[in-house]
């Protein structure tokens, strides 16, 4: 599993200056008034032509709205344009795909930029170029932004599925939310089921091959057939709540207004009522915990804290040791995702890493058998168990590029409420005394020579998060193990 697609994409980064020249092929060719900015679905509504200043800076929402400021500040949809990581790999598609990827990329992370024609690519700049965009285009997945989308286009995508920027925005006065009779002095209010749903999410959190039509991301349709879904539970439940009340939504299976805990009302606005039910936490904070701190962005530290605290409570390890004949013996590790209401990992599953270390000694403190270490160049061992998906282009070579993707060989991830076993046969001699087990479920954004090529080489060493960890110790008897102390 180490370092999959690695030396495909050195030997693409390599032919790159040659293709840089072809960059900037007109972005919009083949729109159509149904599909204005293909191959993304963004529209918008009555097909205007957007400007940037129809969206509002998110520094006029901050002084009403503190609770929701507080927590969108230094969270990933406030860095959603400006991420390096996303910037560099949008220009190592745009020069491969000679701009093929430019509103494809940029619907979902900067949609006011695609729609207002703004975005200006300089591939020049370090590490593969640079994208920018002016004022609250470069705000990315802004509160306006959100908050002034209107519908879904979800029956004119390609897979008649939510996906690929499947949004219609109607920047403007009519500010939309889950409040009904909603009043402020500065805005027109509307109340929007959509925004109380998942397929909301869905629009931008479900991605497809443009062509191809291969699903890369899919981390809606994971959700949409879990039990979560079942129960009614959607994104919100979990990601616009804290921790604390994800777990309980998890575990109870009940979305979070009906637990009725009053830490979670108060004011949704300044000027407004004081006792609305529940007020939504906006970090919308996942496994991310390294971007927002290396950007050293204002909030990015909490937001680590917080995504610490949702990775290791998403998933759960049980360790048993059987005897399979004579002194062989196995170690399983039964990996459980509890929490997540999609797969583990989900999203981009061909990059991020979650993965079994595990390590047996016995009494003498003899090692028996050692798995998942990161070696000194911070890389898997090829014989680890991770989770990730393994993509392949067309031709069946391996790649972590998105826009090479055509399918997975395999895809081992976690779906919701199920789970995977780790298994690592080993010899136990016969004066071991005991065994000790320890095993530990850890997790990253991205592999080190993923982000070497990404980011450039050295500029970052990618932390690892532990997820969970079980410590067992089983007693041994003329070399067979007894059943854990
Ligand atoms: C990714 C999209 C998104 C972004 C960005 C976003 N919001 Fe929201 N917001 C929502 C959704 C969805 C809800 C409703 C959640 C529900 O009811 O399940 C919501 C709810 C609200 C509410 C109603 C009260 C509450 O908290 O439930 C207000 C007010 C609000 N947001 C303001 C803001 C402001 C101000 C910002 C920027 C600082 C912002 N939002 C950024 C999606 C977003
Ligand atoms: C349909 C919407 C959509 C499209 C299209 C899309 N993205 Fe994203 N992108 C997302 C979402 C949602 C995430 C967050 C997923 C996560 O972190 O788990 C994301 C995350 C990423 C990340 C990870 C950022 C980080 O810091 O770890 C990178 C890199 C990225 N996208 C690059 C691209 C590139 C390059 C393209 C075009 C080839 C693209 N995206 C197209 C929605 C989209
Ligand atoms: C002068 C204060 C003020 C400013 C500035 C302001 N709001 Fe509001 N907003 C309010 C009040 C008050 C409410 C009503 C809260 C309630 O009903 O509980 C509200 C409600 C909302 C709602 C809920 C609508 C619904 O029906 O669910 C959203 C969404 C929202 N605002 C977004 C924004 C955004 C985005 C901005 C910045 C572009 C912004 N607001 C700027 C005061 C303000
Ligand atoms: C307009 C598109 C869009 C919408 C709508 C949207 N997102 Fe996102 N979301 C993104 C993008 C793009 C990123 C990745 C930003 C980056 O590259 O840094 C992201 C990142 C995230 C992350 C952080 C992932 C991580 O790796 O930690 C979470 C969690 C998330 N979104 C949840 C939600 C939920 C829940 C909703 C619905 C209430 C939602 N998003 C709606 C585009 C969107
Ligand atoms: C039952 C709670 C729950 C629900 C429902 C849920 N999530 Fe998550 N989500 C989690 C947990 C826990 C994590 C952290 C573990 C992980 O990274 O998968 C997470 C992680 C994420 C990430 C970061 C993945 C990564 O590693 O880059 C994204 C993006 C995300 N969720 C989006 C969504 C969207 C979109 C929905 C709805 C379609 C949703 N989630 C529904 C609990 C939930």
């Amino acid at each position: 599993m180490r370092g999959r697609g690695l030396a495909a994409v050195a030997a693409f980064v390599v032919g790159i200056p040659t293709l840089a020249l072809a960059d900037a092929a007109a972005p919009q060719a083949g729109a159509t008034a149904e599909q204005p900015f293909p191959p993304s679905y963004i529209t918008v509504e009555g097909g205007k032509a957007a400007k940037v200043d129809d969206w509002q800076d998110p520094s006029m929402c901050v002084g009403c709205h503190p609770r929701q400021a507080a927590g969108w500040q230094g969270s990933m949809h406030s860095i959603a344009f400006t991420d390096p990581v996303f910037q560099n790999l949008w220009a190592l598609g745009d020069k491969a795909t000679k701009g093929a990827t430019f509103n494809h990329c940029g619907a979902c992370h900067t949609g006011p930029g695609i729609a207002s024609g703004t975005v200006k690519f300089d591939p020049d700049k370090p590490v593969h170029g640079e994208f920018t965009a002016p004022g609250v285009a470069a705000k990315g997945v802004s509160c306006d932004l959100c908050h002034t989308i209107s519908a879904s286009n979800v029956m004119k995508t390609a897979t008649l599925e939510h996906g690929n920027a499947s949004y219609v925005m109607s920047p403007g006065p009519v500010k939309r939310g889950p409040l009904q009779e909603s009043k402020s002095p500065f805005h027109e209010t509307a109340y929007s089921e959509l925004h109380t749903k998942a397929a909301f999410c869905g629009n931008c959190h479900n991605i497809f091959h443009p062509t191809n039509h291969f699903p890369v991301e899919r981390t809606y349709d994971e959700w949409k057939y879990s039990i979560y879904a079942q129960n009614g539970i959607q994104c919100q439940d979990c990601h616009m709540t804290p921790v604390k009340t994800a777990i309980k939504v998890a575990d109870t299976l009940k979305p979070a207004k009906a637990l009725g805990d009053k830490e979670l009302g108060g004011a949704a606005g300044m000027g407004g009522p004081t006792d609305r039910s529940l007020v939504h936490e906006h970090g919308f904070v996942g496994g991310n915990a390294i971007i927002a701190p290396l950007m050293k962005v204002q909030g990015g530290e909490e937001h680590k804290a917080i995504a610490v605290e949702r990775l290791q409570n998403a998933a759960e390890l049980e360790v048993k040791v059987e005897q399979l004949k004579d002194n062989l013996h196995l170690l399983k590790v039964k990996v459980i995702n509890a929490r997540a209401g999609h797969h583990l990992p989900t999203s981009l599953t061909e990059v991020r890493q979650i993965w079994v270390e595990a390590v047996v000694t016995d009494s003498k403190g003899r090692e028996l058998m050692r798995s998942g270490t990161l070696t000194a160049q911070n890389e898997l061992p090829a014989d680890t168990v991770a989770f990730n998906s393994h993509a392949v282009d067309k031709d069946g070579k391996d790649t972590v590029l998105p826009w090479e993707v055509s399918r997975f060989v395999d895809s081992p991830t976690i779906p919701p409420r199920g789970y995977k076993y780790a298994k690592y046969p080993f010899n136990v001699p016969a004066d071991a005394g005991s065994l000790k087990v320890v095993a530990k479920l850890n997790y990253r954004s991205y592999p080190q020579g993923v982000a070497d090529i990404i980011l450039g080489k050295g500029a970052v060493k990618i932390p690892t998060f532990e997820m969970e960890s079980v410590t067992k110790e089983f007693p041994v008897s003329k070399g067979k193990v007894a059943a854990a102390k």
